[in-house]
């Protein structure tokens, strides 16, 4: 008995470890320093928020696509989404309020985001926008 379940449940478990291999396979090819700034997105909590390289964003909105496009602002102005724009939306985000959002972004400190995490996270959100 113990032998037959067993011989029932390896192709069951083989075909779980492929999907699972399908699923964790990058969709895109992220630089060592981008790998940092996904890693900080993470230990800060903007994951959470903007979700990843695969999308899922459940407050913010999501970041894949967006580097170099124009963002409007609800003042209506357009600025562009480069290093300026993410470096004051992480430590002064109510000064550029997307349009349309109602909700506010928590700023960041250096004491919770280091100039270095910051530098990673830009290069990582870089490697997420639209690539030319
Ligand atoms: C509690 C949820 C939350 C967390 C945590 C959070 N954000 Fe945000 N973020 C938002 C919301 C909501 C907006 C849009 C409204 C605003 O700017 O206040 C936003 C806007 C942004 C924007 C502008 C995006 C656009 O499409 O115009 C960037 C860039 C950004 N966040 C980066 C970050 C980074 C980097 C971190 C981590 C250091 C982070 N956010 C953490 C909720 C969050």
């Amino acid at each position: 008995m113990v032998v037959a379940r067993v011989a029932l449940a390896a192709p069951l478990l083989a075909g779980a470890v492929a999907a699972c291999g399908a699923d964790a396979a990058p969709s895109r090819q992220l630089s060592v320093e981008a790998q940092k700034g996904e890693a900080v997105a993470r230990r800060a909590g903007c994951a959470g928020c903007h979700g990843g390289a695969d999308g899922g964003a459940t407050i913010g909105p999501s970041w894949v696509g967006l580097w170099g496009t124009g963002v409007t602002l609800d003042d209506g102005t357009v600025v562009e989404f480069d290093e300026q724009f993410v470096r004051t939306a992480v430590r002064d985000p109510d000064a550029q309020r997307p349009e349309g959002t109602w909700l506010h972004m928590p700023a960041f400190s250096e004491r919770q985001v280091s100039e270095a995490d910051l530098q990673a996270l830009i290069v990582y959100l870089r490697e997420l926008g639209p690539s030319s």
